[in-house]
Parts: structure tokens; C-alpha cells; sequence
């Protein structure tokens, strides 16, 4: 049975428009007025409400073994608290560690992601490790659909590669056309400044701020830079959170780098002052690169509306409480990670569109259509288009309520956004034309997600060695 969306206005990243849509197979059929519809098709009223693309979170972690622990969500409980906040999409980070095989752990993410997530789902697949055998099983990897790395400059001896992987990374990325993303922090800074504040007994969460100096980043950032820049692939910073190393990524990119760059919704909202709060409440705020001086939010809101920051996504990575108390004893243990992926839609179009600080298209660029394009999911994700994957956000621009761990759906016991206003949100959420979520509450079918596979679009850049 077909469905048509009637009476909203379409916003998409590019303009906006009163039309219905009508869906069909899974995918949007027609879009206009007074559409000719077959009897018996299912109709939503949309009039007053903005109709959105599926927005695609390009940063969560769901299934990670990390600081002697597990990240709370399974696909089932994220995908379906990423639907109720508008989220269609994910890209879930699939993160062995240097220990681990690396197509074994690919195996594990595969599994645990299908028949259980409720929306569409690809993976970046971090490599950890680099040796002949990690090169085979990346281009195995790379051929069933995966077409994006992640390396991690920080995390030392865990997740963490060397200089020297970089590059063999960064080459194989090139010659594959695979797009590589990147945590940038410098990992030995990170360690030794880590012992020298322990050793003062500076062992709260308020010191792990300065464990992870913002030249701590943009040293990260600009390595990552140039090493692309010498080997001729295309790269994307994740999580990027202060002015110095928004600084190292706009002058790559003025250098003609291929560098693009997402910030997360914690780095927009929330300041240094959360993770100095006393005890537990403090330790909920722990996260990598940090928390950052509040004077750095303008900066990244002013880069985002322009488009320096191309995407927005979450780094979504719930621990509760019990798990964050994991590091009363010493900052360095507590896990790192705040949840978010049930709210950023949610918060951005609260603190960004309706306070002017983004502009509606860039809003619905930054966590939609960039992410799908620069992932190789465009046009299928990411649009309002004959075609596409009818992924549809009715947005309700009316709602007014309040962020709180009580009622959320992420499998947590904490929300980093508590008491945060929200303006606006899903009224009704599609993953390929079937509803599945609507005004706060999940209706659908658990299970519907799938894997998207995707093709390496990135040719390697020529690179000028000498002379
Ligand atoms: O603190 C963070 N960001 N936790 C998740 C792992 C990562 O670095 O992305
Ligand atoms: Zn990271
Ligand atoms: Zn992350």
C-alpha cells in the first residue's frame, strides 16, 4: 500500500516547498500538488508541519568494548531512540582494538547491528592495527560495502595507530578511493600530561580538560593534515571541538587538502564547566577530545553556518553512572563518551535554526545531505527526491518540552542535555516509506534496519613528491 504525505512544507538542503509526497515500494514516487493516488493509500496530514529528509548521524558508537568496559545501547534501543529524535541513518564506528582481528571484529559489528537496528545503518571501519594481513582484510572489507576508515591518533596502545600505520593507512586509503576518518589528538602528549597531573593528585574530571589541551587537538589536526596531503587521500576529522584546531583545518583546506570536518552536538551546547562539576556529575561529561572553554561554541557555530564544519553528528557513546564511577579514583579511567543521538536533531534545530545561529537549509545540510554525501549515500539518503529512499521526518515545529533522563529511550540512566528546552520535534518518522515513530513514542517494526553498502568514490589525489 502506498502512503502520501499531504499539507507540509518539503525543507531540504537546497529549498523549500509546499508539496505532498507520495511513496510507493519503499522509495518517494511522486512529489507535487493535488496528486492522482491509488485508493486504499495510507495518508498522513502534514499541514503546519516542516517535512525533513531522514537526517543520518555519521558518528555513533553502539556496540564498544572500551576502558575496561561496554557502551550501554544495543542496535535495537539506539535505533529506535535515534527514530523518536528524527535519526533514519547511522554510521556506526566499528572499532576492534589493536588486539583484535580485524575482519573477525567486522563479523561481530555485522551481527550485532543486523535484524535489531529499526533504521538504515553502514559502518566506518576503524583500523587499529596495520600489517599485511590488516591490509587483505580491509580490501575484503572495502569490497562488502564498508567504504570508509577511522583511525584514532589518540588512545595509545588500544585503538591508537602510529605515525608510520597512518601513512600505509592513509596510501591504501587512496588507492582504494576510501575516505578515512579521524580522532586528532596527539596520543603521547595526551599520555605524559595525564602522569604529570596524576602525580600533582590531579584526579578529578574537572583535570581531564587539561590532560587534552586544545594545541593538544590542532597538532592532532594538522598532522592528520599533512598526511594527507602526502599521500593523496581524502580525510574527515571527527568530533572536532575548539578554534586552534578549526584553525589547522581551515588553512588545510585552503592548502587544497581534501579534508573535511564534522564538530558534535556535546561541542555545541555543552562547556568545560560540565565535566568541573562535583563527582559523578562531572565524570557524566567526560569525553575525548573534552569538553572545551564555552569561548569556543561561537566559533564552531559561526564555522558551522558557513560550512567550515561540514556535518554534525553525535559520537552517541552511552556508560552510565555505575560505569562512569569507573574512574572516581583517577580521570584517566573514566570511560569517555556522552550520549546524544536521540537528541541532536532535536537541540539543533532548537539552539541552531531557532535561535538564528543556522540557517535552516545548512541545518538540514550538515546532519543529512553532507553525511550522505560525503559517505557515498547520496542520492538514495539524504534528500527529498523521486527515488530516493522515502526516509521523511514530519517535523513539528509547535512542541515545546524538556530533555530528561526520565523519558528518554537510550539505554542509559543520565542524559547530558537534562533540562534543556527542546522546540520543536518528530511528529512522524518513515525508514523507506514505513512509519516508525511518531510524537515521541517508537511504532514500528524492530528489526527493519539494513546494512548500507557503499561504493569508494574518493580517487586518490596526485601527490608532488620532491623537486
Ligand atoms: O569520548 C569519546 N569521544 N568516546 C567515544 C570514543 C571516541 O573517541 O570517539
Ligand atoms: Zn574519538
Ligand atoms: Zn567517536
Amino acid at each position: 500500500m502506498g502512503l502520501l504525505i499531504k499539507g507540509g512544507e518539503i525543507v531540504t538542503a537546497d529549498g523549500r516547498s509546499y508539496s505532498d509526497i507520495y511513496v510507493e515500494n519503499e522509495t518517494v514516487s511522486d512529489i507535487g500538488r493535488d496528486l492522482q493516488i491509488p485508493i486504499g493509500t495510507e495518508v498522513i496530514d502534514a499541514t503546519g508541519k516542516l517535512i525533513f529528509p531522514g537526517f543520518i548521524d555519521p558518528h555513533v558508537h553502539i556496540h564498544l568494548p572500551f576502558m575496561a568496559t561496554f557502551a550501554k545501547d544495543t542496535h535495537a534501543t539506539a535505533s529506535k531512540a535515534g527514530l523518536i529524535g528524527g535519526t533514519t541513518t547511522f554510521i556506526e564506528m566499528c572499532c576492534p582494538s589493536r588486539n583484535d582481528d580485524a575482519l573477525e571484529g567486522y563479523r561481530i559489528w555485522k551481527q550485532k547491528a543486523e535484524g535489531n537496528s529499526a533504521c538504515d545503518y553502514a559502518f566506518h571501519m576503524a583500523v587499529t592495527r596495520y600489517d599485511a594481513n590488516a591490509e587483505a582484510q580491509l580490501r575484503e572489507i572495502v569490497r562488502d560495502g564498508t567504504a570508509s576508515f577511522k583511525v584514532f591518533l589518540a588512545y595509545k596502545n588500544f585503538f591508537g595507530v602510529t605515525d608510520e600505520e597512518l601513512f600505509h593507512i592513509l596510501k591504501l586509503a587512496a588507492e582504494l578511493g576510501v575516505i578515512t576518518t579521524a580522532h586528532c589528538e596527539n596520543a603521547e602528549l595526551v599520555g605524559q600530561l595525564q602522569q604529570l597531573l596524576l602525580a600533582e593528585g590531579k584526579t578529578g574530571p574537572e583535570w581531564h580538560e587539561p590532560s587534552r589541551p586544545e594545541a593538544v587537538e590542532a597538532e592532532g589536526t594538522s598532522r592528520f593534515a599533512t598526511f594527507l596531503e602526502q599521500t593523496g587521500a581524502a580525510g574527515y576529522v571527527v568530533h572536532l571541538s575548539c578554534a586552534p584546531a578549526m584553525r589547522a583545518a581551515v588553512e588545510a583546506k585552503l592548502r587544497g587538502v581534501r579534508l573535511y570536518v564534522e564538530s558534535v552536538l556535546p561541542h555545541f551546547l555543552l562547556d568545560k564547566t560540565y565535566a568541573e562539576r562535583a563527582g559523578v556529575e562531572g565524570m557524566k561529561h567526560v569525553m575525548s577530545p573534552p569538553l572545551r572553554d564555552k569561548r569556543n561554541q561561537s566559533v564552531l557555530w559561526g564555522a558551522l553556518e558557513a560550512g567550515l564544519i561540514d556535518t554534525v553528528g553525535t559520537d552517541h557513546c552511552p556508560f552510565d553512572t555505575e560505569q562512569k564511577l569507573l574512574g572516581a579514583e583517577a580521570f584517566t579511567q573514566i570511560p569517555n563518551g556522552i550520549p546524544g543521538i536521540e537528541d541532536r536533531v532535536n537541540l539543533m534545530y532548537t539552539y541552531g535554526v531557532k535561535r538564528g545561529m543556522l540557517n535552516i537549509h545548512r541545518f538540514v545540510d550538515a546532519l543529512s545531505t553532507r553525511p550522505a554525501k560525503l559517505f557515498g549515500l547520496f542520492p538514495r539518503k539524504g534528500t527529498i527526491a523521486a527515488g530516493s529512499d522515502a526516509d521523511l521526518v514530519v517535523y513539528d515545529t509547535e512542541y515545546r518540552g524538556t530533555i530528561s533522563a526520565a523519558t528518554q529511550h537510550t539505554n542509559n540512566d543520565y542524559n547530558g542535555f537534562e533540562d534543556f528546552a527542546i522546540e520543536g520535534r518528530p511528529s512522524v518518522v518513515t525508514v523507506r516509506g514505513k512509519v516508525q515513530a511518531r510524537d515521541g513514542v517508537f511504532v514500528g517494526e524492530p528489526g527493519r534496519g539494513r546494512m548500507l553498502r557503499r561504493e569508494p568514490q574518493y580517487g586518490a589525489r596526485e601527490v608532488a613528491h620532491g623537486g
